[in-house]
Formats: C-alpha cells, sequence, structure tokens
C-alpha cells in the first residue's frame, strides 16, 4: 500500500559520479571542470523542463479535442491525436519477458499452443465480445480474448496505442493477433473479477478496507485514463464484471478503450447502438448519447453502492421483471431521508456482519450518491473521487488497527472522539 508504487512520473535522479583520488595540482583543474559541470548540469535540467511543458501542451490540446468533440455530440473516438510520443507510461512494475520483447503481435500458433488449442478446460470467461481463455504465453500467464469480429485498419492503429498505457490500476494489454479472427492478449489477473467476489459462492466476503481499497485502485484507473493518457479515454463500461481482482486484492480496471475500438469497428455500420450496460448508464447517456468522463463517474457510483450492499446494479423485484429497481434509486431513497443510519444498515451487505464502520459506509454512500447525480455537471471528476477515497482509506486502516486489537476504546481516544 506505499503511495510509491504509484509513483507517476519518471521522477529519478542519478548521483554524480564522485571523483576519487584527489591529486595535489589537480584542484584547480577539478574546480575548472566542477563549474563547467555545474553548467552542464543546469542545461540539462532546462533542456528537461522545456521537454516537460511541451508534453504538457500536447496532452492539453487532445483533451481539448475531444471536449470540443463531445460538444458537438461525436464520440470522442473519431479523432486521432496519434503522435509519435503516444500514450505515456505511469508506474510499470515488473517488466514481464513478454513486455521486455517489443513485438506486441502474435502469430495464431503461438496462441493456440499456449491455450492447448482454445480448449475449454482453458477457458475462463466469456463476455459481450467474445470467450476468454489462460494462456502460458512466453513463460507468462496471459489471458486471451477471441473476440467475435474482425480488425480494420484503424481498429490496429488502435490497439497499437492501447499496448502502449500502461498503470497499475489498470488490466495491461500485450498484444494481438489478426490470423483468422482477431485476438486481445491481456496479462493475467489471479483472482477473478469484482462481481465473483461480491455475488459469486464459494468466496469469503472481501472485507471493509479491502472493498475500500478496490474501489479507490479502480478511481485510480480510470483516473488515468480521462487525464493522462494521449489520447484520453473514457471507458463506458466501468463495472465489477470490469474491475479484476489481483493476487494482493488490489482493483485493475479491465476493457478500457474496447468501446472506441467496437466503435470503430461499427462505424461502416449504420446503427448508432449504445456501448455499455443498463443499470450503470447515466441519464445523459443513455437517453441522448451524450459522452463525457461523467459516464465512467456514474457508473463508478454504481460500482460504489455494490460495493456496500453486494446488490446488482439492478435490482430484481419478487414478482416480475416489472418491479425491478435501479440500485441508484435505491440508495436515493434512503439517503435522501433525514435520519437514514438504520434504513442505510438495512442496505449493507449481509456478508459483513456488524464488521464494518458505519461512518465509512455513511462516506462511501454520499460519494456515491454525488457520483450518481442525474445532472453530470455536479458529478465529481475521477480526480477528486481519488482525493476522497485516498482519505476513506487511511481512516478505514485505523479502524482495522482498533478491530485487530479489540480496542475501540483506544482507537477513539487516538483520533480525539
Ligand atoms: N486479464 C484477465 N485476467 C483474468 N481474467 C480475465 C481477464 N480478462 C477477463 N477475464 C475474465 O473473463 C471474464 C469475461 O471477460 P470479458 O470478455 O471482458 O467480459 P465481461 O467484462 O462482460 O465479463 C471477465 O469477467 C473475467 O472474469
Ligand atoms: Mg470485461
Amino acid at each position: 500500500k506505499s503511495p510509491d508504487l504509484y509513483a507517476d512520473q519518471n521522477g529519478s535522479f542519478r548521483p554524480l559520479n564522485n571523483s576519487k583520488g584527489l591529486s595535489g595540482g589537480a584542484i584547480a583543474g577539478i574546480s575548472v571542470a566542477g563549474i563547467a559541470g555545474v553548467l552542464l548540469f543546469a542545461g540539462c535540467l532546462y533542456v528537461g523542463l522545456l521537454r516537460k511543458k511541451k508534453e504538457e501542451k500536447i496532452q492539453l490540446l487532445s483533451t481539448v479535442r475531444e471536449d470540443q468533440l463531445q460538444q458537438v455530440g461525436h464520440a470522442p473516438g473519431d479523432i486521432k491525436t496519434l503522435d509519435s510520443a503516444g500514450t505515456r507510461d505511469g508506474a510499470s512494475p515488473g517488466l514481464t519477458g513478454i513486455t521486455v520483447d517489443k513485438s506486441v503481435e502474435f502469430s495464431y500458433e503461438e496462441l493456440a499452443s499456449a491455450t492447448d488449442d482454445f480448449s475449454i478446460a482453458n477457458k475462463i470467461g466469456e463476455g459481450g465480445f467474445g470467450a476468454v481463455y489462460y494462456a502460458e504465453l512466453r513463460g507468462e500467464k496471459a489471458a486471451i480474448k477471441k473476440m467475435d469480429m474482425e480488425a480494420s485498419k484503424e481498429f490496429l492503429a488502435e490497439l497499437k496505442v492501447l499496448t502502449n498505457v500502461h498503470h497499475l490500476n489498470l488490466v495491461r494489454l500485450i498484444g494481438y493477433c489478426v490470423e483468422g479472427s482477431l485476438f486481445l492478449v491481456y496479462e493475467y489477473i489471479e483472482n477473478g473479477n469484482l462481481s465473483q467476489h461480491l455475488r459469486g459462492s464459494g468466496r469469503e466476503p472481501l472485507p471493509w478496507s479491502t472493498r475500500v481499497q478496490i474501489a479507490l485502485d479502480s478511481a485510480r484507473g480510470l483516473e488515468y485514463i480521462h487525464e493522462h493518457t494521449v489520447p484520453v479515454y473514457i471507458h463506458r463500461d466501468n463495472k465489477p464484471a470490469n474491475i479484476l481482482i489481483d493476487k494482493n486484492f488490489h482493483g485493475k480496471v479491465a476493457d478500457f478503450g474496447l468501446t472506441k475500438l467496437t466503435e470503430v469497428a461499427s462505424s461502416s455500420l449504420p446503427t448508432g447502438r449504445l456501448v455499455g450496460t443498463f443499470g450503470y448508464m447515466p441519464p445523459e447517456y443513455a437517453q441522448y448519447g451524450d459522452v463525457s468522463p461523467k459516464v465512467d463517474v456514474y457508473a463508478f457510483g454504481v460500482v460504489l453502492y455494490e460495493l456496500i450492499s453486494a446488490k446488482e446494479a439492478i435490482v430484481k423485484g419478487n414478482n416480475s421483471a416489472a418491479d425491478s429497481k435501479g440500485l441508484v434509486a435505491l440508495f436515493e431513497e434512503v439517503l435522501s431521508k433525514p435520519d437514514q443510519t438504520e434504513e442505510l444498515r438495512k442496505l449493507v451487505d449481509p456478508r459483513l456482519g456488524d464488521k464494518y464502520p458505519l461512518d465509512s459506509v455513511q462516506k462511501m454512500a454520499m460519494l456515491a450518491r454525488v457520483c450518481t447525480h442525474e445532472n453530470p455537471q455536479f458529478r465529481p471528476t475521477m480526480r477528486s473521487i481519488v482525493v476522497a477515497l485516498m482519505t476513506l482509506s487511511s481512516t478505514t486502516e485505523d479502524w482495522d488497527i482498533g478491530s485487530f486489537y479489540g480496542n475501540h476504546g483506544l482507537l477513539n481516544l487516538m483520533s480525539g472522539r
């Protein structure tokens, strides 16, 4: 959980080599060299700053264009601001054998042998775009998605960009294959998806602090694609099935960029279908197709409600499909009451028992409520959501320590309550 895991940019400094073994006469020479060195260093620093400025400009430019496009109602995928700088690397932890090898294009033969000829035994999931297989590829674990579509030229350009987006909280696209059908090769994430943890059988319930952590992780992933990639992305299908859980129970956002890909693929078709999942779409998107980063913020709010309640985004009624209700409406009803505490407790995932700090749950519910505000302008940005969740996560850790030692009194004393 150390914050340096998320150290974003290449801020490493190398120490200057110290010269050893001074000979008496060389001191004058060294001081001249020293001054020259300082000048050189200053020069490098200046050039470095200039470069950084330029990079920022590029980023800004693409953001502006994206915004303008959204205003006229186009999908953001329509314009490409590809440049050789491409996307910027964030934290790129543990380079794998696959990433060291620069090639991102795999042959069908290689993928087939890595998945035991796409055997049923290797199948780990099925989604809207096709089936997912476990693979052992070049000595690394991978997940291969066999897409029910073919790749066009634009599609491939888009894919190349996506392979350059790296962040600790994003599922990494390692490469692809276009022989026969289209295959996407991802890093393998060990612990399944969030939906399985919340509602699947045969899994331990996630402790509250882990839920807060997963919320923070996925917020960081979304913030990264909203603000730090070139071009920027809007996920448009954020939901627990697309939040994967790694072996340390950290969350990673999957399938970002896919909606853009399918748009590229289907732009020749006349259907302007909405991509996304019902229950997660904000009103302005479902009704008018308006796309902005606030679409993801709304869906993120729904995910927060799910972390609290373990209920599905659309809660089925007892009698018929007609009584089903959105999770947003269900929480809204409770949260808009003046005295919500008891009612809110009833919505908390029963598998948590009483092992949760009510104030933390309340804060998360309040955050979810602003995220799912009807008016996109009132929803916060992913950036401020990250800040809010960082605060929540640090106070939740305190709570864990308190419950671990079974001494809430001491904890309250320490936090001045
Ligand atoms: N990189 C991966 N590592 C491990 N499991 C994955 C990976 N990608 C997808 N899966 C599993 O396969 C399932 C299907 O994936 P996907 O095709 O994206 O459909 P959906 O997101 O609708 O569930 C996911 O829900 C997840 O459980
Ligand atoms: Mg998915």
